[in-house]
């Protein structure tokens, strides 16, 4: 975090469900012990799957678990208040109204400055920002979504009016697609990496994918001829989107982070036909573009 905050970063996520609440805590001690101003840093977190196997405290947005939810996450981070607080899925059954009142009143008592919706789907999203304004309410105003080059469909296509409509904000997450897009599974599965933790068996089916390991080796030409690294250029494609506000990057090494930093000067550099040549390395055609 010391590394990522002297690189200019000043966004960190979590959620009560990272590590069953563990993550927020750790992050709260370290943001102790570094002793930023706190107006020079954002942090965030989620809720939605809940921490204890009762009646309706799992997968639930309902307005008694969202606040029980955002009062532990507060005291787990030992913090006054998140920046944003984001429902981490849709509830298909809570009604959307709940949900929009709840996020209101976490708002409304300083628990929480904005709120935001992650992976839901466009059409959930105007729901949520029909009602806040029907009641002039707090609304949602951004979306937490995974996008990178091999998750394009939904940012680009299903949410293009929510962006351009509403200016709906974004921070995306999982820019290197879990660590695929930096080309550290192209020879198998390297024993210190997250593919090859515990509970992580759901990365493999995708690490190990003949189709996608073909396209992220055919990338290497084009980071060649940039001077950069995999990793730099699956960032900076990221970055290159207009409609993502803030790119929510992770690491497991300081070197890493370091590497990972350059990658706002190669965006610069990604001109419209190398953008071209990359959408034909993943099969985007364009006519779909359009
Ligand atoms: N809203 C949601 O539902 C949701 C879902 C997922 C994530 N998120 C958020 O987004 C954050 C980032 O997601 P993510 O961790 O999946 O992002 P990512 O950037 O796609 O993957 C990060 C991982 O890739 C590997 N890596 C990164 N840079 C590397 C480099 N230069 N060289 C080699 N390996 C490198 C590291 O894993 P190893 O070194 O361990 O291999 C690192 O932990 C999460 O921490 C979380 O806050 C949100």
């Amino acid at each position: 975090m010391a590394a990522a905050y002297d690189a200019g970063v000043n966004f960190f996520d979590n959620a009560e469900a990272y590590a069953s609440g563990k993550s927020e805590e750790v992050m709260g001690e370290a943001l102790k012990k570094l002793k930023w101003r706190r107006g020079s840093y954002l942090v965030t977190t989620k809720i939605f799957w809940g921490l204890h196997d009762g009646v309706n405290e799992r997968n639930t947005l309902n307005r008694k678990r969202l606040i029980e939810g955002i009062n532990g996450s507060l005291e787990r981070w030992q913090l006054e208040y998140v920046d944003v607080l984001y429902c981490h899925r849709p509830d298909k059954t809570t009604p959307i109204e709940e949900t929009v009142w709840a996020m209101h009143n976490i708002i409304e008592w300083g628990k929480a400055f904005y709120w935001g919706t992650s992976q839901w789907d466009a059409d959930e999203i105007v729901a949520a920002i029909n009602i806040a304004e029907k009641h002039h309410l707090h609304k949602p105003v951004t979306e937490q979504p995974e996008y990178n080059l091999f998750e394009r469909q939904r940012f680009e296509k299903q949410y293009a009016r929510l962006f351009k409509d509403y200016g709906y904000g974004s921070t995306t997450f999982s820019p290197l697609a879990s660590g695929m897009l930096t080309g550290k599974y192209l020879n198998g599965i390297p024993e210190d990496s997250r593919a090859a933790l515990k509970g992580f068996d759901w990365l493999h089916e995708s690490v190990t994918d003949k189709e996608k390991l073909a396209r992220v080796d055919a990338l290497q030409s084009i980071a060649d001829e940039l001077g950069c690294t995999l990793s730099q250029l699956s960032l900076a494609w990221v970055l290159k989107n207009p409609n993502v506000s803030t790119v929510i990057t992770g690491a497991s090494r300081v070197e890493q982070l370091h590497e990972n930093m350059k990658a706002g000067e190669i965006a610069s550099k990604l001109t419209l036909e190398t953008l071209k040549q990359i959408d034909t390395i993943f099969g985007v055609k364009e006519e779909e573009e359009e």
